[in-house]
């Protein structure tokens, strides 16, 4: 396999082509953004520690027969992925209120969400991403009835899978963000699962180990993605 031309810069990750068609090269940066993208910081190991943390988690999915774009990692921060046309969706699962709920809402902040909840956003930074129901995606194509129905069901499948790892690492899975693409007409997960897309709590102490750290300016950010890794047993 040989890495072709950058496809795509995005806020975390850069897409590179390859002598595949099938395939793509994800390069994970160190470039940590918050706000859609209004503060970009750089911080050390960040690609690194996220790229195999990925890598992990899409293999545990995988194990539990949820399609993922993962095929094998090459680097540090390099992972060779399946080429999805990616659904311009972000699915959002919740089980504890906190973020964008919290503020909608106006409920208090780790109160548990009992069934856990399912919303969809809008890919889209300089609409800040807004939040949308099934008949938007339907109306304006971005999928179909069908495949809204598989990813939901993914979405809470991946929910049990990790919401089970988490605890048993002593971490609560408060809440996580999913992309989905098509690859050969079926619906794959895509992009990434790291700390960056996804809150994550101590059980005990409630202390926030996820990008929360950096969205409110809290410190130590990496030093919380590796406490998490290290618990859950990723190869660092
Ligand atoms: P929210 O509370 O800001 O709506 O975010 C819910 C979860 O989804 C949280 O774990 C962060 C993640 N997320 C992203 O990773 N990227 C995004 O663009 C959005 C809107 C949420």
């Amino acid at each position: 396999m040989e890495k072709r031309e950058e496809l795509y810069h995005g806020k975390a990750k850069s897409v590179y082509t390859t002598d595949d068609a099938d395939r793509l090269v994800l390069l994970f940066r160190n470039d940590t953004s918050a706000f859609d993208g209004k503060r970009i910081e750089q911080l050390d190991r960040k690609g690194m520690v996220n790229n195999k943390f990925n890598a992990f988690i899409m293999q545990k999915l995988e194990a539990a027969g949820i399609p993922t774009q993962f095929d094998k990692l090459l680097a540090d921060n390099e992972v060779l992925v399946k080429k999805l046309a990616m659904i311009p969706v972000e699915c959002v699962v919740r089980n504890y209120a906190a973020g964008s709920l919290v503020r909608r809402l106006g409920v208090e902040e780790g109160i548990q969400l009992n069934p856990p909840t399912f919303e969809l956003f809008l890919k889209n930074d300089a609409l800040g991403d807004p939040f949308i129901n099934e008949s938007h995606v339907q109306a304006f194509g971005w999928a179909t009835l069908e495949q809204l129905a598989q990813m939901k069901a993914y979405s809470f499948k991946v929910n049990e899978v990790l919401g089970k790892l988490f605890d048993d690492a002593g971490l609560m899975l408060v809440d996580f963000k999913l992309e989905f693409g098509v690859f050969h007409g079926q619906i794959v997960l895509g992009d990434e699962f790291s700390p960056d897309g996804c809150r994550l709590w101590d059980k005990e102490t409630r202390k926030k180990l996820d990008k929360d750290r950096f969205r409110q300016g809290l410190g130590d950010v990496i030093e919380g993605y590796e406490e998490v890794a290290r618990r859950i047993g990723v190869p660092l």
